[in-house]
């Protein structure tokens, strides 16, 4: 466990709010994520689907992409969040596989991935634990 339990809390909350944000006409599935970079700063993502569906960009990478190209590439932790649009999330949304490669590329194996338990708490996944071989070269 790398933060403080306000800091998860605070993680967990703003991915919330970026899901409002959310794009999801196709699959009526929101999304939000929020990443937290080594400086503390926060970046916040939310799906954004497409009508060619493959199009479709998860949460995850969203927050990732936006923190990159502002030039922040050292990752602490993100919070991901998710479930049926219009509705309170009920329960956990894990970051699917290809969200997982491209943390891959910026974080370490201590990255972690933070998830709604459910019950009002949390989950903490350390990134390694969930992809334990990353496509690398
Ligand atoms: N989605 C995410 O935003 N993150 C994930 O890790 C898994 C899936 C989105 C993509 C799509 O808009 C919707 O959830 C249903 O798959």
């Amino acid at each position: 466990m790398r933060l403080s339990d306000k800091e998860y809390r605070e993680l967990v909350s703003v991915a919330s709010s970026a899901r409002g944000g959310s794009y999801s006409p196709y699959s009526h599935f929101a999304v939000g994520a929020a990443l937290l970079s080594c400086d503390g700063r926060i970046f916040t993502g939310c799906n954004v689907e497409n009508s060619s569906y493959s199009a479709t960009l998860c949460a995850e990478r969203v927050a990732i992409f936006h923190a990159v190209a502002q030039g922040y590439r050292d990752f602490t932790a993100i919070a991901v969040v998710g479930g049926p649009s219009g509705k309170a999330t009920e329960g956990e949304c894990q970051p699917c596989a290809v969200c997982l490669q491209v943390m891959a590329e910026f974080c370490d194996a201590d990255f972690e991935i933070i998830t709604e338990n459910g019950e009002g708490g949390y989950n903490v996944y350390r990134f390694a634990d969930l992809l334990a071989k990353p496509f690398k070269f």
